[in-house]
């Protein structure tokens, strides 16, 4: 699609750059067992998941995307590829420019506590931790991994900025689950990255919570945060501005979702018309069949 659909400037670099992407996972024999099982486990020794088949995508910075599809269609899969914590069989990652496939484990690990923010549907809070040592978690992944006074007063700022300042000495299962989910937010944000990835944030939460949480992620988006979110939930998929949908580890559909579409043609002063501009990019009038769906409305 083209770039101006997604809302970026064209002409601006891609921040993430997927180039026909594979994972296949290889599952290896099982020995163990007997009767039944064994027998099984001989008869199918090694199983092949083509997890994701050759997937090809742009995006660009300051871009909300969400990625939808039925359950096992690749979507985690491809989330926890951008999120370099796992890599591709075959294919290449560019991320910021730079080569993925290139980076050892430590360089990925700096390259995730760095840039990346994750926000997972289980929370994953450390339980002993208060709500403000798991917000800076990230930052005892870099450097000498100590917690300056610079880095306690960001860490107490994005846990007010999420509504949590007067719970930063409460444990994880001293909070409800939208709290926890917003202490988790808090996390992904401590490094102040580039790009937020969220798989399923809203799957365990109520209607209501999950708008709230889906306000804050579209608050982040709005301030320049790149926003990656998987989500099963059409009404969830709505608050971003471009929709992927997967099947079968591939993408079968990419392109603005029904927020954007209106918001484009509203710019364009042809919200009745639908989302296709039908005047010529030179700015003159359309021929007489440009028009064609209007006409035929008029003249019924
Ligand atoms: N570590 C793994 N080892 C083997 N197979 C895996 C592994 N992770 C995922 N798969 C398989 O890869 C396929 C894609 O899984 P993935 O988790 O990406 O699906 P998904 O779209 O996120 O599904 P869901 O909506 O249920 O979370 C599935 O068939 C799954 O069984
Ligand atoms: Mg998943």
């Amino acid at each position: 699609m083209s770039e101006h659909l997604n809302g970026t400037t064209p002409g601006s670099k891609p921040i993430v750059k997927l180039v026909d992407v594979v994972k296949t996972y290889v599952m290896g024999h099982n020995t163990g067992g007997g009767g039944l099982l064994r027998r099984r486990s001989q008869a199918a020794a090694s199983v092949t998941v083509h997890a994701l088949r050759g997937v090809s995508v742009d995006f660009f910075p300051g871009e909300y995307i969400a990625i939808m599809g039925a359950s096992g269609s690749g979507k985690s899969t491809m989330l926890n590829l951008l999120g370099c914590l796992d890599r591709p069989t075959s294919g290449e990652y560019f991320l910021g420019g730079r080569d993925i496939a290139q980076l050892d484990d430590d360089e990925l690990s700096e390259i995730r506590s760095r840039y990346l923010g994750f926000i997972f549907q289980s929370y994953n809070l450390i339980q002993q931790y208060t709500v403000l040592e798991n917000i800076q978690l990230p930052l005892t992944y870099q450097g000498n991994g100590e917690i300056t006074p610079e880095a306690e007063e960001r860490a107490v700022e994005v846990a007010t900025l999420v509504g949590l300042g007067d719970r930063l000495d409460h444990r994880p299962s001293q909070l409800s689950g939208g709290q926890q989910q917003r202490v988790a937010i808090a996390r992904s944000l401590i490094n102040d990255p580039y790009v937020i990835l969220a798989d399923e944030a809203t799957g365990n939460l109520d209607t209501r919570t999950s708008h709230e949480i889906m306000e804050m992620l579209g608050n982040l988006n709005d301030s320049g945060k790149t926003i990656i979110m998987v989500t099963h939930e059409d009404d969830i998929a709505e608050h971003a501005k471009r929709i992927i949908r997967m099947r079968d580890g591939l993408i079968i559909d990419d392109g603005p979702s029904a927020r954007m579409k209106t918001a484009q043609a509203a710019l364009m002063g042809t919200a009745h018309l639908g989302s296709e501009p039908v005047w010529k990019t030179d700015g003159s009038l359309p021929d007489a069949d440009g028009v064609g769906p209007f006409n035929q409305e008029l003249t019924h």
